[in-house]
């Protein structure tokens, strides 16, 4: 199906690795044109590449921490007018006893997962209402509508960015600009990875049989984590041209995990 944002400009926060990349890779397949964030320049160039070469789109990586105003400062100079916003981050780090999480961790966790890409929606929401086309999209956590004690560093901050994204969507929909957030699930990430990895070595499993045993644990009815490319597709479908009546919405894709209804 052609999504209908062939030579569109995209920004993506965070598309180096994991479910940002799959954003990427699902905008470049479509014919967009797109400018990729990461802090880690040599992963950068090298997804941007790859992605440039499989399809043949304009790829153009942007080494900065997007929640930094030097970082911002760079990236929206480079690309200040993009008609699609993606925003995501590194998953922060899974917690134990909720007592023990230092403040200085809840602050990071707002300028990055909540601050951050509300200074983004500000600065582009502007031009996209100017030209009566815009698509904003946070890859952000099944924690924040389905709370988790191991998550309070990554829940509450999206909770309240989606929160901050329905009351502004009202605003927006007139001018056929639309903001919406996916609420992912366990998907196999090189950040997931970095936290199975470990955390199998110390069982003595291996990150597959780690990922499985947690499945299990958990009770997830897929019966497996998500691909971060199937992610990445659907959140190229919220930036789709059809897609302008839908806005202010979570889609929650966790395998069937969740338990609510709607
Ligand atoms: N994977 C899961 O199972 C899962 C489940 C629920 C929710 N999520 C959420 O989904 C999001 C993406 O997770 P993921 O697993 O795909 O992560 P990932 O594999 O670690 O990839 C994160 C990407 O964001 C970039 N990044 C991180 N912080 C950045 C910053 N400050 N500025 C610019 N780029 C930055 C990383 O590159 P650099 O490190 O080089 O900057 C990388 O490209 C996270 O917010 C996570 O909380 C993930």
């Amino acid at each position: 199906m052609d999504l209908g944002i062939k030579g569109r400009k995209a920004l993506v926060n965070g598309g180096s690795a994991g479910m940002g990349r799959g954003a990427v890779l699902a905008l470049a397949r479509e014919g967009a044109e797109v400018f990729v964030s990461a802090r880690g320049a040599e992963r950068l160039e090298q997804t941007c590449a790859d992605i440039a070469k499989e399809t043949g789109a304009k790829i153009h990586p942007l080494a900065a921490d997007h929640s930094s105003d030097e970082g911002r400062a760079l990236i929206l100079s480079a690309c200040p007018d993009p008609d699609i916003l993606v925003a995501t981050c590194a998953p922060p780090p899974f917690t134990d006893d909720f007592r023990d999480v230092p403040r200085e961790a809840m602050e990071e966790s707002l300028r990055i997962a909540l601050l951050s890409p509300i200074d983004y929606i500000k600065a582009v929401s502007g031009p996209m209402v100017e030209r009566r086309w815009g698509r904003i999209v946070n890859i952000s956590t099944g924690a924040a509508k389905y709370p988790a004690a191991m998550r309070v560093l990554s829940g509450p901050p999206r909770a309240a960015l989606a929160n901050y994204c329905h009351a502004i969507a009202k605003d927006l929909a007139a001018h056929n600009v639309t903001i919406n957030s996916v609420l992912p699930g366990m998907h196999h990430t090189p950040g997931i990875e970095e936290v199975f990895g470990p955390r199998g070595a110390a069982n003595g499993r291996s990150y597959a049989e780690e990922v499985d045993a947690f499945v299990k644990a958990i009770r997830i009815p897929a019966g497996r984590f998500g691909e971060a490319d199937d992610l990445g597709a659907i959140v190229a479908m919220f930036c789709s041209d059809m897609a302008n009546y839908v806005t202010g919405q979570s889609l929650v894709v966790d395998g069937g995990i969740g338990t609510s209804t709607f």
